[in-house]
Formats: C-alpha cells, sequence, structure tokens
C-alpha cells in the first residue's frame, strides 16, 4: 500500500522479536514506499524501537522477513544494513568534540569516499578532487538542514535542535535509501520541531524514505504520509494520519491513553 506513489522501498512480513518471555515484535507486516513517510506509533514499550533494531541490524529477528527492494536483509549485521542505505539518527545527539561544523559530516561521510586509500596516501590529484566533491556535498546538505550559516562554527556552539539538524545531515551524507527516526522531536522546542519537520518533508521529496517513531501526534500527524500503529508488539492499525484517528481500537490503545497520561 502506497502513501506517495512511489516504489515499494521495504518489505517487512512476519516480523518477531521475543525477549525471554516477552514478545517485544509479534509478526508485524507493513510496506514503505520511496520518498514516503510513515509513522510507527504505539504506548510504550510496544515495540516500535525494537522494529528499528531489528531492521538496523542491531538485533536479529526470530522471524520473518525484511526486503529491502528485493534482497532479503534480516539477519545482516548493522554495518551491512548501512552499507545497503538504511541509516539511523539517534535519540541523543553524538557529535565529534572539537571540530567545527562541516568537520563533523566530512568525519562521517564515509560511504562516499571512493577514491582508494593508497591514492588518498599519495595525495593523487584523484583523491583531492574527491575531497573537494565531498566538501561541496557537505556545504550543501548544511544548506540543505539549515545550517549553512554554521559550517565554521565549533560543534559545540550548536543548540539542542541545530545539533538534531546535523544529525539530519550526517545521515544524509551517506546517501540514504531509507532514514529511521525515533523521537527526532523529543526535546525539542515547537520552533525547532517546526524546522525539523521541515528537513524531513525535504528528504522525503528526494524519494528518500522515512520511517518515524514520535509520540508527539501535533508533529507525526501532519507529517506522515501513513501511519503504523503497534500495541504490545502487535499491529493494531495502518493508515493514512486521518483514517487511523478515527479507529477505536487506535484510540483505546494509544490516542486516548496518550491524552489522558499527557493531561
Ligand atoms: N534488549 C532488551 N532486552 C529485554 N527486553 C527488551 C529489550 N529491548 C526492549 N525490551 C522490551 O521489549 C518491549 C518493547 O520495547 P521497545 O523499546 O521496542 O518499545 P517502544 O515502543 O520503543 O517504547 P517507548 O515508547 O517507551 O520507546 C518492552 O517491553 C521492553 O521492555
Ligand atoms: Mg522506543
Amino acid at each position: 500500500m502506497s502513501g506517495t506513489g512511489g516504489r515499494t522501498l521495504l518489505t517487512v512480513r512476519g516480523l518477531a522479536k521475543r525477549f525471554g518471555g516477552l514478545v517485544a515484535v509479534d509478526d508485524v507486516d507493513f510496506d514503505l514506499d520511496d520518498g514516503e513517510i510513515l509513522g510507527i506509533i504505539g504506548p510504550n514499550g510496544a515495540g516500535k524501537t525494537t522494529t528499528f533494531n531489528l531492521i538496523a541490524g542491531a538485533l536479529r529477528a526470530d522471524a520473518g522477513s525484511i526486503r529491502l527492494r528485493d534482497a532479503e536483509i534480516a539477519g545482516l549485521p548493522a554495518h551491512k544494513v548501512a552499507a545497503r542505505g538504511i541509516l539511523r539518527t539517534f535519540q541523543h545527539n553524538r557529535p565529534f568534540k572539537g571540530m567545527n561544523v562541516l568537520e563533523n559530516l566530512l568525519v562521517g561521510a564515509h560511504r562516499r569516499v571512493r577514491a582508494r586509500p593508497w591514492a588518498a596516501a599519495l595525495g593523487l590529484p584523484s583523491a583531492r578532487r574527491e575531497d573537494a566533491a565531498l566538501a561541496a556535498a557537505a556545504r550543501e546538505t548544511l544548506a540543505f538542514v539549515g545550517l549553512g550559516d554554521h559550517a565554521a562554527s565549533d560543534v559545540s556552539k550548536l543548540s539542542f535542535g541545530q545539533g538534531r539538524l546535523l544529525e539530519c545531515a550526517r545521515a544524509l551524507m551517506g546517501e540514504p535509501a531509507i532514514i529511521l527516526f525515533d523521537e527526532p522531536a523529543a526535546g525539542l522546542t515547537s520552533v525547532e520541531a517546526e524546522r525539523l519537520g521541515g528537513v524531513i518533508r525535504g528528504i522525503a521529496a528526494r524519494g528518500i524514505a522515512v520511517l518515524l517513531i514520535e509520540h508527539d501526534m501535533r508533529f507525526l500527524l501532519p507529517l506522515a504520509h501513513r501511519v503504523v500503529v503497534l500495541d504490545r508488539g502487535a499491529k493494531i492499525a495502518d493508515g493514512t494520519p486521518a483514517a487511523i484517528s478515527r479507529e477505536p481500537a487506535v484510540i483505546e490503545a494509544y490516542l486516548g491513553r496518550h491524552a489522558g497520561a499527557a493531561a
């Protein structure tokens, strides 16, 4: 099923993960298309982060299939999943300290470096050209996330919200097919969250698919093309934000309870 009319990029079927007697992810199915923003919501402990960890290869599934286009990726280690273009941002910003913002992006940009290491070591022109291309890509990416004026700033000078944007830029430098965001709006002011929402929309407009776990419905519902709802590991709904917001099971399991908890 498509939220954007794009091609199916990721196909998750029968995904399951147990921790001892606890079924953290229980027979979950969903699809994700090119350029689609798919929200994943559910109460605390519903299995959202575990689902991300299974997709990213940080955890191994007990059952099920995860196909990226036509290739099975379930069971691949995290670095191989990342090399195939599934990247994640972290709940806590992780900048490299003592560097400026641009250098921070260049340090993480392994996937784009195609010069052979010996060429770089010898300072050959081909390696220098690649360095220049990488720096240009990093500047373009900083401008894209709204940090264009901060390239030369020490990374410690960034606000928390700007640090989140830098994490987005870092993921983009890896030329991802899919970016996984786990509660990216947590801790942001409403202005910062709005800015981040704009960047996520821009990422999807580039054809990159986005999987977005988020508790803040004011952030998620206007952003997501489609939403999957998990409860106690199982998928209880899958549809447009408007459709899932009307489903009694969702209101009972999540929206109602969550609104009650927040009040
Ligand atoms: N490494 C682990 N070992 C044992 N149990 C775990 C582990 N990771 C998660 N769990 C359990 O699996 C269930 C699902 O956890 P998960 O972190 O996926 O939930 P979540 O939907 O991301 O919740 P939250 O909204 O609080 O982030 C929870 O009951 C959790 O305690
Ligand atoms: Mg979580």
